[in-house]
């Protein structure tokens, strides 16, 4: 059987090259995994029904996709779920992150793997188990205003 030497000069070398890896690269690793975790704050989006681009607002059951101008990878779902409120959410389903469709006949489908969500972003049919993450609306007048909730 052949004796582990390791003489104390070895010891030194290898435990004192780890702690420096460890000091030089564990804040390297906090900075990665905070800088994906931070997203840029979404400014308030304002849409004029009086515009004829937004006109699918105009109606009861009517749905537009726009980009959140901050985050072009951020598209947003508004759809008019009564005479007098909108509903805003992300088209990135909760599922596996697939795009949603617009909706038809109420239904906002994912092609992905079918799951179903209603005209306000609640999932009613899996695999997705978290409805869509939804932005507050407010309309007064013409004016829809999108902001991101609060958490
Ligand atoms: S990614 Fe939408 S149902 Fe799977």
């Amino acid at each position: 059987m052949q004796k582990n030497t390791f003489s104390r000069r070895e010891f030194i070398l290898t435990s004192g090259s780890s702690a420096i890896a460890a000091a030089i690269i564990g804040p390297m690793m906090v900075n990665v995994a905070a800088a994906k975790s931070k997203s840029v704050p979404m400014k308030p989006i304002s849409l004029d029904l009086k515009d004829p681009g937004n006109a699918a607002l105009t109606k009861v059951g009517g749905a537009l996709k726009i980009l959140d101008p901050g985050d072009k990878k951020r598209p947003i779902i508004v759809t008019r779920i009564s005479e007098t409120a909108c509903a805003a959410f992300s088209s990135r389903c909760t599922h596996l992150g697939c795009e949603v469709s617009l909706p038809t006949n109420d239904v906002i489908t994912c092609k992905c793997h079918k799951s179903k969500f209603d005209m306000s972003g609640k999932v009613t049919h899996g695999p997705a188990k978290k409805n869509l993450k939804t932005f507050t609306t407010t309309m007064e007048g013409a004016i829809i205003t999108i902001r991101e909730q609060l958490s």
